[in-house]
């Protein structure tokens, strides 16, 4: 059959195509045939599930900078800690951080970091380098997906033009490119890579065509096609953000009810009893996605004039709740009569979330570095996070063990280890008055055993 596809505005029948691309069919068909390979530059949170997930029936490239990572994954250690050896188990997979080894990819998916500098503007030098490193070794008929979290406008205004640049070839008529916003969740063992409905977009039809291929491969849940690179790129970036300004907002309720001595799960458990109340609550928003991303579209908008006043207002007050934690655990110290310099207070919990290793951009460590700065001692227990990295980030160090004689015990990570942790457990560690601040209301109000308690939840 000889249908036809846009290319460059001009309809091009697909046996054109067909030579344009390979002799030997299509790259999707090439890639199942393990006539073309597939890569992945930046193996991390996401970048080394795809590649592992790809690995089963495709043959594959694992590139990144880091080699030290990169040795682990040879043999069949994830430094995320999010797989097991065994998903390494079966794999057609090369492990690499040589550059030069791109050169023998014919697809080329990217999960570099899209992190903010210190004045929260889209820090773009990983990405950057990554489309130079794969402009040097793209060759006619190549497809370049992105899979980083990126404003809209990115892919096409930043990425092609480093690609065109330093390959010399031209997009749309000897390289393609996508984009195809990444969904998991780190710790989640439910919503995973392959039963997340997967968004796909193509910088023409062509491109769409095969990265819907490509994808419908190893994705069950589904493919949505976006109808360009731009949709795609909005929409991952909406997601998050809409989770930012409803957690944001809750945060705002819950320090205004606090004032007025009113407690806001109590609030939104009722409030919740309506069909279409959406359920959002108070907490911590660290982590490379949800406090992140919003930054992106603030910071497009402004190239453009314009100001997102609710996403900047809600990034402001979740970027507040550490230091008001600090000064709510002050408060309800001071109610009983105590000092916060001279507090013993422990921290369950450092990492950005439960159950992950991840401490980069945690709200808990940097609640704990300003407790650090004001208490007598502070312990900080966490056993997913690496005492090293603790130190390195945070200048802060991990206990391994819990002590006694708290003055506050701040619930802030429900890592798995802690589930166990309840009213009696803090009798054992308290001192005679303590200050319980337990940020998802895991333990409940204090049972009548318990005394002398301040509890206070977010
Ligand atoms: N972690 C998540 O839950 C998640 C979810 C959806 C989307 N995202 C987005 O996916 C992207 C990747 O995030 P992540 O969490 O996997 O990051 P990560 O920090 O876990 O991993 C990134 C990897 O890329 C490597 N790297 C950095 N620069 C490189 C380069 N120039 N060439 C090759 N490798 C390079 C690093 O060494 C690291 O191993 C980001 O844009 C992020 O916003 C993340």
């Amino acid at each position: 059959m000889n249908t036809t596809t846009l290319i460059n505005g001009e309809h091009k029948s697909d046996s054109i195509l067909f030579n344009i691309q390979n002799q030997d069919g299509d790259l999707y068909q090439r890639l199942c045939d393990k006539k073309a390979t597939i890569a992945l530059v930046g193996l991390g949170y996401v970048g080394l599930p795809i590649a592992l997930e790809f690995a089963k029936s495709f043959k594959v490239i694992g590139y990144d900078i880091n080699s030290a990572r990169v040795d682990m994954m040879k043999q069949g250690i994830d430094p995320s800690g999010e797989l097991v050896a065994s998903d390494f188990e079966n794999k057609d997979i090369r492990f690499t951080s040589v550059a030069a080894t791109l050169d023998h990819a014919d697809v080329i998916v990217v999960a570099v970091p899209t992190p903010v500098s210190k004045d929260n503007s889209p820090n773009l030098t990983p990405l950057s380098k990554a489309c130079a490193a794969i402009g040097v070794s793209i060759a006619k008929g190549n497809i370049v997906i992105f899979e980083s979290t990126v404003y809209p406008g990115c892919t096409e205004e930043v990425c092609i033009p480093i690609l065109e640049k330093v390959s010399g070839l031209s997009c749309n008529s000897d390289f393609w490119v996508g984009y195809s916003p990444e969904r998991i969740n780190p710790g989640d063992k439910v919503n995973t890579l392959t039963n997340i409905t997967k968004i796909v977009s193509g910088s023409d039809e062509y491109a769409e065509r095969e990265i819907y291929n490509i994808y419908n491969h190893i994705i069950d849940a589904g493919i949505h096609v976006a109808p360009s690179i731009k949709v795609a790129e909005a929409a991952k970036i909406v997601e998050n953000t809409q989770r930012d300004v409803n957690i944001a907002l809750m945060n705002e309720l819950s320090g205004f009810f606090d004032k007025l001595d009113i407690n806001t799960h109590e609030v939104l458990a009722a409030a919740g009893t309506k069909w279409n109340f959406l359920n959002f609550y108070p907490g911590l928003v660290g982590g490379h996605c949800i406090g992140v991303d919003p930054y992106y579209l603030i910071h497009k908008a402004k190239t453009i004039g314009m100001d997102l006043n609710v996403i900047g207002s809600s990034r402001n007050i979740n970027d507040a709740m550490p230091a008001r934690v600090v000064e709510q655990v002050k408060d309800a110290m001071k109610a009983q009569g105590k000092d916060l310099a001279d507090a013993k207070v422990l921290v369950l919990g450092a990492t950005f979330k439960e159950n992950v290793t991840d401490l980069r951009n945690s709200k808990a460590a940097e609640m704990s570095q300003i407790f650090k700065a004001q208490v007598n001692q502070l312990d900080i227990v966490d056993p997913h996070a690496d005492n090293e990295e603790m130190l390195a980030y945070y200048k802060l160090q991990l206990e391994d063990k819990i002590g006694y004689d708290y003055d506050a015990v701040i619930y802030a990570v429900n890592h798995d280890e802690f589930v166990n942790i309840d009213w009696e457990f803090i009798e054992l560690i308290k001192s005679q008055k303590v200050v319980v601040f337990d940020f998802k209301k895991l333990l409940g109000y204090p049972t009548s055993k318990i005394s002398d308690v301040e509890y206070i939840t977010l």
